[in-house]
C-alpha cells in the first residue's frame, strides 16, 4: 500500500507515523511554573540527538482547543525541565500525569509521585524514576501553530546506584531499569526485556570475511 501524505489528513498521517515508529522512549518531564507550581508529564516524541553535546530533543503539540500544553509553556518561560525515564512500575502514575488537568495543578501530586530536588535546574525529579535527566532549553523549534520541538542540554543526570555496573566507567545495566516505550496506538506500551545482541561489523573483519 502506497500512502501519499498529501492525500490524507493530519490526524491519519498522525496515526501512521505513530503506530509504526516504535517503540518510542517516554520523557516524563516535570516543569516549574514561575510562581513554582510543578508540572509533570509524559511525552514520546522523545529521542537523544546528539551525545556531544548532550542534546535531547522532546515534540510538543496542543491541546484540543489549540493552547499549549502546559509543560511547553514553563520551559518557555523557565528554560529549565527534568527529564525522567518510566519503568513497568511507574506506568500507572505516569498514565495519571497525562491526564489533561488545569495549569495550577501539580500532576505528581495527583498521582501520589515524591520529588527530590535537582542541583542545577529549579524543576525537582520524580524519586520512583530510576533515571533523571536536569536540563536547561536550548531552542525550541517551531514546527507549526500546534507543535513545536523542544531542545535541551543535559546539564547532569541520576541513576539508581542498583543499575550502575561499573561506577568509573560508567557502565549501566540497562536491562535493570525495566524501562518501557510506547507503541502503536494510545494505551499500548512495549517492555524493554525481549532482546538479542548483534556486534557490529569493523571494516577489515568484512574484507577478511569476502576475500577483498
Ligand atoms: C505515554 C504518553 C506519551 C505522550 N506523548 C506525547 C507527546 O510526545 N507529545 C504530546 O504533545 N503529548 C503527548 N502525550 C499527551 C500529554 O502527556 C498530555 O497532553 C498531557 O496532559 C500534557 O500535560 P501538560 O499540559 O501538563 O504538559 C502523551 C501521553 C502519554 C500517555
Amino acid at each position: 500500500m502506497y500512502i501519499d501524505f498529501a492525500k490524507i489528513d493530519p490526524q491519519e498521517q498522525n496515526k501512521l507515523l505513530v503506530s509504526t515508529i516504535t517503540p518510542r522512549p517516554i520523557a516524563w518531564v516535570v516543569s516549574q511554573s514561575l510562581q513554582g507550581n510543578v508540572n509533570a508529564a509524559p511525552y514520546s516524541f522523545f529521542n537523544v540527538f546528539s551525545g556531544d553535546p548532550p542534546i535531547i530533543g522532546i515534540g510538543m503539540g496542543s491541546h484540543q482547543d489549540g493552547r499549549p500544553k502546559d509543560s511547553r509553556i514553563n520551559i518557555e518561560r523557565t528554560g529549565e525541565f527534568v527529564i525522567n525515564l518510566v519503568t513497568e512500575d511507574n506506568a500507572e502514575a505516569m498514565n495519571v500525569t497525562a491526564i489533561e488537568f488545569d495549569y495550577d495543578v501539580d500532576e505528581l501530586a495527583q498521582a501520589g509521585l515524591a520529588t527530590i530536588p535537582s542541583i542545577h535546574v529549579k524543576p525537582p525529579r520524580i524519586a520512583e524514576s530510576p533515571v533523571a535527566f536536569e536540563c536547561k532549553l536550548v531552542q525550541i523549534v517551531e514546527l507549526g501553530p500546534l507543535s513545536g520541538l523542544v531542545l535541551g542540554r543535559v546539564v547532569a543526570m541520576h541513576i539508581w546506584d542498583e543499575a550502575i555496573i561499573d561506577a568509573t566507567k560508567h557502565h549501566v545495566d540497562t536491562t535493570k531499569l525495566k524501562l518501557i516505550g510506547r507503541m502503536h496506538r494510545p494505551g499500548w506500551y512495549a517492555k524493554t526485556s525481549d532482546l538479542f545482541r548483534m556486534d557490529r561489523i569493523s571494516l577489515a573483519q568484512w574484507r577478511t570475511e569476502h576475500g577483498e
